[in-house]
């Protein structure tokens, strides 16, 4: 069982999505097991996309993500991050496939809704920006037997 950082950004909210992409993670199987409705600021977002300092698109993407809150959560599963990346879709909305949450609500990269973590050691990093170990719930879901073997 993996956990991943997921995080509707400030477009998500605004666009009153929040619902519909919650959705997308609980139907597939997916455990919601913290969330959290936050304005990021300046220091966080620059830490979180720490690894993008140096790309022309920083301050702007700095600007988006701190513009209004965001919904911050971390979701559980079996091979939760990779299977949360292919259900968010490319990183550019108009090659995302159909069928993905970028690939069925967005348009531009710069206005892409929604943050997923890449790997196990971004899941952990970012898990541990975002929320204590006390805002994490840990619990069974009653029918994980209909959704795993
Ligand atoms: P995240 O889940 O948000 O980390 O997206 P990603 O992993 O699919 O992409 P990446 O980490 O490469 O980029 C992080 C974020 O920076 C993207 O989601 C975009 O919001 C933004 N970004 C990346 N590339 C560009 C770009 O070329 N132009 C603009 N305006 N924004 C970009
Ligand atoms: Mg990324």
């Amino acid at each position: 069982i993996q956990k991943s950082f997921v995080m509707m950004k400030p477009d998500a909210v605004q666009r009153r999505l929040m619902g519909k992409i919650l959705s997308r993670f609980e139907d597939k199987g997916l455990q919601i097991v913290a969330v959290k409705l936050m304005q990021i600021d300046e220091e966080l977002a620059k830490t979180h996309y720490g690894e993008h300092a140096d790309k022309p698109f920083f301050p702007s993407l700095v600007e988006y993500i701190t513009s209004s809150p965001s919904l911050a959560m971390v979701i559980e599963g079996e091979e939760a991050i990779t299977t949360i990346r292919k259900l968010v879709g490319a990183t550019n909305p108009l090659e995302a496939d159909l069928g993905t949450i970028r690939g069925d609500f967005a348009m531009d990269t710069g206005r892409n809704i929604i943050h997923a973590s890449d790997s196990p050691a971004s899941a952990e990093r970012e898990i541990g920006l975002f929320f204590n170990e006390d805002e994490i719930c840990d619990y069974q879901i009653v029918d994980n037997n209909l959704i795993y073997e």
